[in-house]
């Protein structure tokens, strides 16, 4: 029904922006941690690959939402923008800052794994193949980090918890 695709239409535009805003949001988190952690070199590595990837996937969602007529410059910020704000703050004022940042990566990535799935499913309703295709690919990139951090969460901790015991200064960050 034509309705119901302005509608689906509508909702896709929206969204796209919102995980524009996202992103916005996530390069903002990415490089306050890669610019703050000093002992953990294996994790500001992945963290600085990722940042690169946040970049192009916010470059990518605004060609989507140039192509299906709309201006990425409309973005407003959301709600959650300010929560990762808050959490980065926590972050960097305890003890253990690297786990607080372990827990807010580990967190948005899934929150981003989310967004793009909805996304998915509504661009693929409306028959729009290149942003599935561009949606697919910042989905793989956002699995790939909640993958990396999955499989690094817990060393990362056992480091932390050890360097702690130890009194080490290089437990923090
Ligand atoms: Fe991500």
């Amino acid at each position: 029904m034509a309705d119901d695709r302005s509608e689906t239409d509508r909702h896709l535009m929206q969204w796209l922006r919102d995980a524009h805003a996202m992103e916005r949001q996530a390069e903002t988190m990415l490089t306050g941690m890669e610019s703050r952690i000093e002992h953990y070199p294996h994790l500001r590595k992945r963290i600085a690959q990722h940042l690169k990837e946040t970049q192009h996937q916010s470059q990518r969602l605004e060609e989507a939402i140039g192509r299906r007529g709309g201006s990425a410059s409309a973005v407003k910020d959301t709600v959650a923008s300010l929560t990762t704000m808050a959490q980065g703050l926590l972050g960097s004022m305890a003890g253990d800052e690297v786990v607080k940042g372990l827990l807010a990566g580990y967190t948005f990535e899934h929150y981003e794994i989310g967004s793009y799935r909805i996304l998915i499913a509504a661009a693929a309703a409306l028959g729009d193949i290149e942003t599935t295709r561009i949606l697919r690919e910042n989905l793989r990139e956002e699995e790939d980090m909640a993958q990396w951090l999955s499989s690094n969460i817990d060393p990362l901790t056992a480091e932390y918890l050890e360097r702690q015991d130890q009194g080490s200064a290089r437990a923090k960050r």
